[in-house]
């Protein structure tokens, strides 16, 4: 379990963290979704024992974070900017480094090499990787040891769609194995498709929380759904009896191409809450 109580940070007097709290139980994908400069990576240096915060606490495992020792980091798992690869060292020599650190063996090295799909390049130096295959060593590396709890800041940040979706199946994947994650992202589709709960952030506060349909259901105001038919109509219908009606008649007539209810989206409605964007 991951838990935040009332954490504030602030650098040179500007509060970045604004009493956060939040709590990210096991076996789930837990989420933190908002803009760049929301206060997200700080948050993970918080809570993985890389930065100090003037006030509350947080506890990774049941142990506070400001009690971190060597060996309770080894239970993590983390992928972020500041842990970058030695671009020099081949694929399997920067996962060596850290199997070292964690007393992983060669025949793990190889089996993470394969479930991240780099077996085959790992004579291949870091720096000659395309993004996406630096991406997935970079990844390989956070999990190397089979961590408990894995921290992934923005996983899958500026990489195309197809790479992108192939690390979120290694994310799951993780999930199902058991482990923790807590992700953070502004990308409202990564957050829809992997997150089960997750929390708005905004300026350093948390504006919102929840599993992201139930979020998109609470701030469906209009409640409307939308019809297509197959002669090219197109209706909109209310929540209502008379809808229903309508709806199942278009249905018995054969004419029903699509049916879809048309609650917002995460981005509208982080915009609702915030008056902002996600990405810009
Ligand atoms: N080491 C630092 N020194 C000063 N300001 C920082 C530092 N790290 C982050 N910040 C500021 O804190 C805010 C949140 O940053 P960050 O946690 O990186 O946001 P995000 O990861 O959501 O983009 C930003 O305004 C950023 O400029
Ligand atoms: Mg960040």
């Amino acid at each position: 379990m991951i838990q935040a109580m009332n954490i504030s940070k602030s650098f040179n007097g500007k509060k970045v963290l604004d009493k956060i709290t939040m709590e990210a139980r096991d076996g789930e994908i837990f989420g933190l979704l908002g803009p760049s400069g929301a206060g997200k990576t700080t948050l993970i240096r918080v809570l993985t024992g890389q930065l100090q915060f003037e006030e509350g606490d947080a506890f990774v495992m049941g142990k506070s974070v400001k009690e971190l020792k060597g060996k309770d980091k080894k239970q993590f798992g983390i992928m972020m900017d500041d842990f970058g690869l030695y671009d020099r060292l081949t694929c399997y020599q920067n996962l060596r480094v850290f199997a070292d650190v964690y007393g992983v063996n060669d025949e793990d090295i190889y089996e993470v090499l394969k479930e991240v799909r780099l077996e085959g390049a790992e004579k291949k130096e870091a720096s000659k990787l395309s993004k996406g295959m630096k991406e997935r060593l970079r990844l390989a590396r956070a999990f190397l040891h089979r961590p408990k709890v894995l921290f992934l800041d923005e996983p899958t940040s500026g990489l195309d769609p197809q790479t992108a979706n192939e690390i979120h199946d290694m994310i799951l994947k993780r999930k199902n194995d058991g482990c923790i994650i807590f992700l953070t992202t502004h990308n409202m589709h990564e957050a829809e498709k992997l997150c089960d709960r997750l929390v708005l952030l905004n300026d350093g506060h948390i504006v919102e929380e929840g599993a992201p349909q139930e979020l998109c259901l609470r701030y469906d105001h209009q409640k409307r759904i939308q019809v297509v038919m197959k002669d090219g109509r197109t209706r909109d219908y209310s929540f209502d009896e008379k809808s229903g009606e309508e709806i199942g008649r278009i249905i018995g007539s054969g004419n029903l191409l699509t049916i879809h209810s048309k609650e917002p989206t995460l981005e509208t409605v982080f915009m609702e809450l915030t008056g902002r964007r996600l990405e810009v």
